[in-house]
């Protein structure tokens, strides 16, 4: 831990860790890739536009005025945040929806014979929009294979051809916490001009984003998973953004970003984004990084003393979040969560929509595997009770 990082300080700025569990004990809650806690200042952002400000855009009166100046604002902040244009920011209800909306502009760019790329290490919804989008148009898919052994995609099998139009991929694995290189996706892509779509919604609150550095056409993620509100975030190239054809009503901007989003966003959501943004830029996505290590080496250590549990997914501590999918010997999956539950530790079990990774790893007719996701906000202490419960299923 670095001695910047104040852990009690940072725990009081998030509300819901302060809840108790039957025991007097804080509440763990290690159901973080599905859903983060939200920071104070989001709840009070949220709270303070529906109580000042609340209007629609574009408007001749100032409370539109200022709806209009907040989402300016935010937009920018989310252009820092993931090194992308302020103008290819698109707010909606969450990454899948967007994800869904920006596939079915690519029906007119595809047809029979061109290929997709789809990654065995994918959260369904950067795989069922593109298997969608290859049978409305007859293009075909052209698999990257996951190492059940190591966590992995095996990039020997990443391959494309001169039909190649789109590269999916993910930045983080929302199962196994592999954070993955997007290098070798663009390199390939670009070598036959394909586009680049990346899901960086597991990422986002633990590896630091660059869309522009990195090269990537497209990317999604979702505030709900870096300490904001339930939302999402499409942001693209401006051009690519002006090139496609999003469905919209008729009256609806024909340009910039607006033009993609589908009726009124949620203004309180994108002041929540804003704030959510503020207070990760405070803490610095380094400090976080080097926290969440610690976290990750003190978890692997425990648990591989445990004869009974199994971590699938990448043993090393490099080059992955701090999430880690675990089974334990002669319990299912929803049986581990549920005792930890009663315990006051909240994982998920199951595959989390991650069907390909667990079908890869042999897991799904077993009901997956259970979830156990740290971010920063937890300590060596929450690791300990983690590493102590599992260590009593034994
Ligand atoms: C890696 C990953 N991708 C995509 C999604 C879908 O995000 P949303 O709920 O915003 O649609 C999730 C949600 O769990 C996820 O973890």
């Amino acid at each position: 831990m670095t001695s910047s990082f104040d852990l009690a300080a940072i725990r009081k700025r998030f509300p819901a860790l302060q809840r108790t569990a039957v025991d007097g004990r804080p509440v763990i809650h290690a159901d973080a890739p599905g859903g983060t806690q939200v920071v104070a200042d989001v709840i009070d952002a949220m709270s303070t536009y529906l109580r000042t400000s609340n209007a629609n855009t574009h408007g001749t009166f100032v409370t539109s005025q200022e709806t209009d100046a907040l989402v300016a604002r935010v937009r920018g902040q989310v252009a820092a945040f993931l090194g992308t244009d302020a103008e290819g920011v698109v707010f909606g209800p969450n990454m899948t929806t967007l994800t869904w909306h920006f596939a079915r502009t690519l029906d007119d760019r595809l047809g029979p014979g061109d290929e997709i790329v789809c990654t065995q290490l994918d959260h369904d919804a950067n795989v069922s929009p593109w298997l969608a989008l290859a049978e409305r148009t007859g293009a075909t898919i052209r698999w990257v294979f996951l190492d059940p052994d190591t966590g992995r995609l095996d990039l020997e099998t990443l391959e494309v051809g001169p039909r190649t139009r789109l590269v999916a991929f993910p930045r983080a694995s929302n199962a196994l916490g592999t954070v993955v290189d997007p290098e070798p996706f663009v390199t390939a892509a670009r070598t036959v001009g394909a586009l680049t779509f990346c899901d960086a919604v597991h990422a986002a609150p633990h590896v630091p984003l660059d869309r522009h550095a990195l090269g990537i056409d497209a990317l999604a993620c979702s505030p709900y998973k870096f300490f904001g509100p339930h939302a999402g975030l499409l942001c693209a190239d401006p051009d690519l953004l002006a090139d496609l054809r999003p469905d919209k009503v008729r009256p609806a901007p024909d340009t910039g970003p607006d033009r993609w989003q589908t009726g009124t966003a949620s203004f309180e959501a994108i002041a929540g984004v804003g704030a959510a943004l503020g207070y990760i830029d405070d803490l610095g996505m380094e400090t976080i990084a080097s926290h969440e290590a610690t976290l990750t080496r003190r978890f692997l250590d425990g648990v591989s003393a445990l004869d009974h549990a199994v971590v699938h997914g990448p043993a090393e501590a490099g080059g992955r979040t701090p999430t880690f999918a675990v089974t334990i010997r002669d319990h299912s999956p929803e049986q581990v969560a549920k005792i930890l539950g009663e315990k006051g530790i909240f994982v998920w079990s199951g595959h989390y929509y991650a069907v390909e990774p667990m079908r890869v790893l042999g897991l799904l007719d077993w009901g997956g595997a259970v979830r156990i996701g740290f971010v920063h906000y937890h300590g060596n202490e929450d690791v300990d009770r983690v590493l102590q419960a599992l260590a009593d299923l034994g």
